[in-house]
């Protein structure tokens, strides 16, 4: 589910009314549905029940503190990848204790950090990397709590630059080097515990099929060691693909319900129903590390239409957002459903490009689409736009970055103010 839908014609995140947000504080302006966020939370938890398992929400899809305050008082760990996201999660109130450490290049800094901090798993991407991560831990006087993430070679079938388990890409160790790799690391890393293995796939899965292909591929070596070096824990990573294609027509408000079987491959069900007995009996803990299943479909991004041109070629409808606020078109062709906040009165379509005020031709946010017709003054959503939305949003073409709100029930909150020019020089000397 997602807590978006039309109310009396108009367009709500759970019982808010996201004209009024926009009318209070402005556009570009992203909403979050706590509702939405904790059903997928608890959903995917649910999936999981029949194994150990523990959620380490993947901070870098949405860290904003609102959304991991929410997640920690849902009993969720963190997957992080840099010192900055240890310290919001501790800044949110979450575990360091529950926290992974991902990433191919932590530095010196981020590690002493980390280890200060206690948390409870580097996931390490290379022998340098864990080599170095023993002699600063050694440094310290202390072990440093290892997993390698090894790389399966398994085609993840997702776009080019979210594909990570293939041998090509630069994550993790390959798969035929992790048992001599263990081996050596047990012998002469003192201030290594080898605490377990990692994998991660890639992004924006739609099919089970890569997961079943890689967890089957895996099993034996965590089982293998497991027996030789007592590894507590699997972590199969994240990469659960959500639905972003589909219409919000009157009536059939919720895409993600309303698609058939076929439509939608991916479902959390199916993900758990295929996993749990692959999973199941390894006698270790299973980790996941879910971002965009847990708040992809919890946001959107409003935003209000400055002008319409029309050209010889094509129409353009110019909105006050940019590619600086939401990258995903630009930089992986995302598709991000774009939906009036009136509710459209009849079933006409027009072609458009919606486009941002970026002084770049990829600052777009669909081409050539058929959509209901609304004019300057009217306010948009991008759909979907919860995860690795704001989180890779920029300055470019010095703007401000957006404000984001937090909706839960009938209340909304500013959860983060909204950049004023001021802001925009800070630092600079
Ligand atoms: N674990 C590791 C080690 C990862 O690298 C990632 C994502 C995740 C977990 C979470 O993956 P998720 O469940 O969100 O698919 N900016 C891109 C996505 C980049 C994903 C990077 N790694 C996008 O907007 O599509």
């Amino acid at each position: 589910m997602h807590g978006f839908s039309y109310q009396n014609g108009a367009l709500y995140c759970e019982d808010v009314e996201l004209d009024g947000l926009a009318e209070e504080y402005g556009t570009p302006l992203y909403v979050y549905s706590a509702g939405t966020i904790v059903d997928h939370f608890t959903r995917l938890d649910a999936a999981l029940s029949g194994i150990d398992h523990e959620i380490a929400y993947a901070v870098k899809a949405n860290s904003n503190l609102s959304v991991l305050r929410l997640l920690a008082t849902k009993g969720a760990g963190f997957d992080i990848v840099s010192g900055g996201e240890l310290f919001r999660v501790i800044k949110a109130g979450g575990d360091p204790a529950h926290c992974t450490f991902a990433g191919v290049g932590k530095t010196r800094e981020e590690i002493v950090y980390a280890l200060e901090q206690g948390i409870y798993s580097f996931n390490v991407e290379s022998e340098e990397e864990l080599r170095y991560l023993n002699q600063v831990a050694g440094e310290l006087g202390v072990v440093a709590p290892a997993a390698v993430r090894v790389n399966p070679n398994v085609d993840a079938k997702t776009h080019k630059y979210i594909s990570t388990g293939k041998s090509e890409n630069k994550f993790g160790v390959d798969f035929e080097a992790i048992p001599g790799l263990y081996e050596r690391a047990s012998k002469e890393l003192s201030h290594i515990r080898l605490r377990g293995l990692q994998m991660h796939i890639g992004s924006q899965l739609t099919s089970v099929a890569p997961f079943i292909e890689a967890v089957e591929k895996v099993a034996p070596m965590v089982r293998d060691l497991k027996e030789r070096y007592g590894i507590e824990f699997w972590s199969i990573g994240g990469g659960i693909g959500i639905v972003y294609h589909g219409s919000l027509e009157s009536g059939t408000p919720d895409w993600w319900e309303t698609k058939s079987e076929e439509e939608r491959p991916l479902t959390i069900e199916k993900y758990g129903q295929e996993l749990v007995p692959r999973l199941k009996g390894l006698g270790v803990k299973i980790l996941l590390e879910p971002g965009r299943y847990v708040v992809g479909n919890a946001g959107v991004l409003v935003t209000r239409c400055l002008y319409e041109k029309k050209g010889s070629a094509k129409t353009f409808k110019i909105v006050d957002a940019g590619m600086n606020d939401l990258i995903r078109p630009a930089l992986y062709e995302g598709h991000h459903e774009i939906v009036p906040l009136s509710e459209p009165k009849s079933g006409e379509r027009v072609k458009v490009d919606v486009v941002g005020p970026i002084c770049e031709s990829g600052d777009f946010f669909c081409q050539d689409r058929a959509l209901p017709d609304f004019q300057p003054g009217d306010r948009v959503a991008l759909m979907s736009a919860g995860a690795y939305g704001f989180v890779m949003a920029s300055n470019y073409n010095s703007r401000p970055l957006p404000a984001e709100i937090l909706v839960e029930g009938d209340t909304a909150t500013l959860v983060r103010k909204r950049q004023t020019l001021d802001d925009l020089i800070e630092g600079e000397l």
